[in-house]
């Protein structure tokens, strides 16, 4: 089957979907997206979050056919043409990417409780990052760097008002 969606604001389609196939799949193997990555393809390890129509689901659940005339945005989506997101440029700076694997879908996840909750506490960093699974870092480094990405959003946000 033919797939026709919009993925980071342009429309998409791809051909040949076969009815078990994941939208993890159809985004890295046919649309040349490889930022979210396949670690578990259970559902369990957070690896592949992106957006559907702005939440963040797990891609790897999601069948490729679900997303039909719908909205994606994945890891890559987050930058624009000025640059790298706040998220993705903290995680950089506080040093919380070793092998990066996992940093995709924190990238994503982190990004959605951001513009939920500016100025979240440890606990609802944890508590939003509790489906993302890290075997780099102990996670220290990643409560750092979602730490340093809220002060500077909320920073920029003091400036521009
Ligand atoms: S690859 Fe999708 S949750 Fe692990
Ligand atoms: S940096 Fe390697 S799994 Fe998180």
């Amino acid at each position: 089957m033919r797939v026709t969606f919009n993925a980071n604001g342009r429309e998409v389609e791809a051909d040949d979907v076969w009815e078990g196939e994941s939208l993890l799949f159809m985004l890295r193997e046919r649309l040349g997206l490889p930022g979210s990555k396949n670690a578990c393809e259970q559902g369990e390890c957070g690896s592949c979050t992106v957006y559907l129509d702005g939440a963040p689901v797990c891609s790897c659940l999601v069948a490729a056919g679900q997303v039909q005339d719908r909205e994606v945005r994945t890891v890559e989506g987050l930058a624009d043409e000025n640059g790298l997101d706040p998220v993705q440029q903290a995680f950089v700076d506080a040093g919380a990417v070793q092998c990066g694997f996992c940093t995709p879908g924190l990238l994503v996840q982190t990004h959605d409780l951001l513009e939920r909750e500016p100025q979240p506490s440890d606990s609802d960093i944890r508590e939003a990052l509790s489906g993302n699974l890290c075997r780099c870092t102990g996670y220290e480094k990643i409560m750092d760097a979602v730490r340093l990405a809220s002060a500077r959003k909320c920073h920029q946000s003091e400036v521009s008002q």
